[in-house]
């Protein structure tokens, strides 16, 4: 059974995608029984080398042709960015043909509005390569686990960062000259602000949640810091101190709302994700049933990715010859999301003190004054710069806030040098 195939963007992803549906087309045929044409790719620059033949009326600068092309039936959006992709994927989905994309961008920032047109449409709206790459996630979350009341999502979700992390610590070398090493190796982009800033993760973050939850987080709305301006020095420290530092997405939900964080953040060293290194993702999900689960694998690259979105293509092609949703998109509720500093986490600390009497004793009443406790200590050096380490127990981060601030006042503190949250595993 035949399906057209429209492709938005031939880049890493597009590129790989229409080549596996060109040169795979009779084992793609034979194991699903489908035979994916690829009707129409929608480039920006015509003469380009593209790693796949086609003849070149297939071809078109005008990404319109290709929803609108009445033998494409079915279209694949991997241009990323918000505009034009936005309103293609739209434009597709009004026109009632199934709609597959890796752009975690545009799902965080519209998926709600894409999946509630789909599901008015009754063709499906699919995304998993848009977290993880090529690893499993969004129909685990979605589908496989939909009858498990989640409690936790924690993802090592940006294999950039997790790559400058990794290098960091194991070689002791400061953030810019491993950054610089990932842009030569193409780890990371010229203009690496959305993988080191955190907002890459907090998208993915936003995504993983929703789907963990059945209720619909913005990416706007996840507060994110990035791994730009972590010191290599506390990398060393926690190591010592038995932990590894990995930029997590955390999505909780509580009591009183969801909580979905994008932060730096100590791992004990026997949780599965510290053992996470280089560029390699992984999400470990919670619940009162199943327990822990991992995912892990490629987060990115053309293989990887391609594959994933070669899942869905032919997940949605099913579909649309079934004529059926078979898999509806979830159902979103609304829900309460806790901002920053609204929820209670433990936290690591460098302190830069002068080593005087009465020190430790000074620190420890501004934590306790704002009810925080502090769990381990560490002092390095002596004389006026002396170096403190603090670990506390579980508390309100924006009664943690305040200490520090009350910290960065008092003459014997130089200065508050770290701030990481304490991954509590248990
Ligand atoms: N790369 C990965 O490993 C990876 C992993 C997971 C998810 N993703 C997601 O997959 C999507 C694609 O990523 P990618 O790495 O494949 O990007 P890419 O290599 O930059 O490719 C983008 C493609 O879109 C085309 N394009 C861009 N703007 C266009 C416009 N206005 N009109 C027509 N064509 C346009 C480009 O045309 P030209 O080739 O002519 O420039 C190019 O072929 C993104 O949403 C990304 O976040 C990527």
């Amino acid at each position: 059974m035949k399906v057209g195939i429209g492709i938005l963007g031939a880049g890493i992803v597009g590129g790989t995608l229409a080549a596996k549906l060109i040169e795979e087309a009779d084992a793609i045929e034979a194991k699903s029984g489908l035979v994916l044409d690829v009707v129409k790719v929608g480039v920006r620059n015509l003469g380009k080398e593209r790693p796949f033949d086609l003849p070149s009326d297939r071809i078109t600068d005008n990404p319109e042709e290709v929803v609108d092309h009445p033998d494409v039936q079915l279209v694949v959006e991997l241009m990323g960015g918000l505009e034009p992709a936005g309103s293609l994927v739209k434009r597709s989905l009004e026109a009632g043909k199934p709609v597959v994309t890796a752009n975690k961008e545009l799902v965080a920032a519209h998926g709600l509005e894409l999946n509630g047109l789909a599901h008015d449409q009754g063709v499906a709206f699919l995304y998993e390569a848009a977290v993880g790459g090529g690893i499993p996630i969004i129909r685990p979350l979605s589908q496989s686990l939909a009858g498990e009341k989640l409690t936790r999502v924690l993802g090592i979700v940006n294999g950039t960062t997790n790559f400058i992390l990794t290098k960091m610590s194991e070689e002791g070398a400061a953030y810019e000259d491993v950054l610089a090493e990932a842009q030569a190796l193409g780890y990371a982009e010229a203009d690496p602000t959305a993988d080191v800033g955190g907002g890459d993760a907090a998208a993915k973050a936003a995504i993983l949640a929703s789907l963990a939850f059945g209720a619909w987080i913005p990416g706007d709305d996840v507060p994110r810091t990035g791994i730009d301006g972590i010191a290599v020095e506390d990398l060393l420290r926690a190591d010592d101190l038995g932990y590894a530092v990995k930029l997590l997405a955390i999505a909780e939900e509580y009591e009183e709302g969801i909580a979905v964080r994008v932060k730096p953040t100590l791992v004990p060293h026997d949780h599965p994700l510290a053992s996470v290194r280089g560029a390699q993702n992984a999400i470990f999900v919670e619940g009162p049933a199943i327990g822990e689960l991992l995912f892990s694998g490629p987060g990115a690259g053309g293989d990887p990715t391609a594959t994933a979105v070669l899942g869905d293509v032919i997940d949605a092609a099913r579909e649309l010859l079934a004529g059926a949703q078979v898999t509806p998109p979830v159902r979103f509720q609304p829900s309460k999301t806790l901002a920053d500093g609204q929820i209670a986490t433990r936290r690591y600390y460098r302190l830069l003190v002068k080593d005087a009497p009465g020190v430790l004793a000074a620190i420890a009443e501004v934590f306790g004054q704002h009810g925080v406790s502090i769990a381990s200590v560490w002092q390095e050096g002596t004389g006026d710069d002396a170096t403190l380490l603090l670990i506390t127990h579980r508390a309100l981060e924006s009664e943690q806030d305040a200490a520090v601030d009350a910290l960065e006042g008092l003459d014997v503190v130089n200065d508050v040098a770290a701030v990481l949250r304490v991954l509590i595993a248990d």
